[in-house]
């Protein structure tokens, strides 16, 4: 089995981390994203990988390379124009030999893949797509299906009171390699909104693989942060331990869940926690407060700063005594200075992507 894991996204509603960082390589707990949609991939023995890639692909190559480190071969297919979910997948045409996996790289998920490939090889439908029940389907793809599985609608984002089933589109698929033949070439198609009704309507048969599995699209700051707090606290399964305090030099007070990686420094009267993750040489200063966020490398934050429910991306600095509102994101390489107020929701970063190394 191969997978076609789609990573070529500009990621405009994570800016301005995505700025300075490609999605698929903003972390969680500490790694790049796409390192934990590879592990889930190898342990269900699924090791044969594609990337589609197209916005700051060289993040992502010189990161993961060929794979071999993983135990996996990854290929890269880089796009010139972005073409969107299905021109990706149909871009890559050449490398696919049989039955395949299309993963949305954004989606943080407990879904067992086993289980998925046993449910289509029962179906035998020309694909399997991953739903999961939601309390409000109107930000996202519902899918309609028959009692036993058949897919019949596709209704994109619909008003609350007027969604046909709670039951969304997750970004997980199993496809039959006759599903390239359906994609037309050298233009942008997406795959939700073009290549899967039109299999419907030449109709050939879909299958819904609804399960309770944990899941959460990491592409927006609010999901992102909502994604570590349920990872701290156990609620979605990542191989870490709940709680885990790490190996930092801590002389402040943790206030459990927190996860950090080596080489932090929590000064004295400092205050961290809960729901908060520190990245490798993050400096906490004394009688600072930080809260419900998510620090990446190399931030420093200022005697007495507080910063409650914010992404802080690497090498910014948040200056002595400066506030951080709630949702606040910022970008890579900032400074906020010294007694700044920050109002709920702001957003600091450069005004398009930074310069990359050729
Ligand atoms: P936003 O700009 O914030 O909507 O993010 P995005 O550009 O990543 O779009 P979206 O979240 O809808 O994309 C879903 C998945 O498909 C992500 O994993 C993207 O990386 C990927 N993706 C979206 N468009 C393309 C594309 O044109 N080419 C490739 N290779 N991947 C894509």
């Amino acid at each position: 089995m191969q997978a076609i894991v789609l990573v070529g996204g500009e990621g405009t509603r994570l800016r301005p981390l995505t700025y300075g960082t490609p999605k698929p390589m903003v972390p969680i707990m500490n790694a790049p994203f796409l390192a934990r949609t590879l592990e889930r991939l190898h342990a269900a023995g699924i090791d044969d990988v594609i990337l589609p890639a197209g916005y700051m692909p060289q993040a992502i190559t010189e990161y993961f390379g060929d794979g071999s480190q993983l135990g996996m071969k990854i290929t890269y297919v880089i796009e010139d124009v972005p073409l969107g979910t299905a021109g990706a997948v149909k871009n890559v045409e050449e490398y696919i030999r049989g039955p395949f996996f299309v993963l949305n790289g954004d989606v943080l998920t407990s879904l067992n893949l086993r289980e998925m490939i046993a449910y289509h090889e029962e179906k035998k439908g020309l694909g399997a797509l991953h739903l999961i029940k939601v309390e409000d389907p109107s930000a996202f793809g519902c899918v309609v299906h028959g009692e036993n599985g058949r897919i019949s609608n596709f209704v994109e984002k619909p008003k609350r009171e007027e969604a046909p089933t709670d039951e969304i589109n997750a970004g997980t698929y199993l496809l039959e390699r006759a599903v390239l033949d359906m994609i037309p070439t050298g233009r942008n198609v997406s795959i939700e909104r073009e290549t899967f009704p039109k299999i419907l309507a030449e109709g050939n048969a879909l299958y819904a693989y609804t399960t309770d599995d944990y899941w959460i699209d990491v592409g927006r700051p609010q999901q992102y942060l909502d994604a570590h707090r349920h990872i701290l606290s156990g609620e979605m399964p990542l191989q870490l331990e709940p709680g885990l305090t790490g190996q930092g030099n801590v002389q402040g007070m943790i206030i459990a869940p927190v996860h950090m990686d080596g080489d932090v420094l929590i000064e004295p009267g400092a205050e961290v926690g809960p729901n908060v993750v520190l990245g490798e040489g993050c400096r906490v200063g004394s009688g600072a407060k930080i809260c419900d966020s998510v620090l990446w490398d190399h931030v420093i934050v200022g005697k007495g700063a507080q910063i409650e429910g914010a992404i802080i991306a690497s090498g910014s600095s948040v200056g002595d005594g400066a506030r951080v509102g709630r949702g606040t994101v910022v970008g890579h390489d900032m400074v906020i200075e010294a007694n700044a107020v920050l109002a709920p929701g702001s957003r600091v970063g450069p005004v398009a992507p930074l310069a990359q190394a050729p």
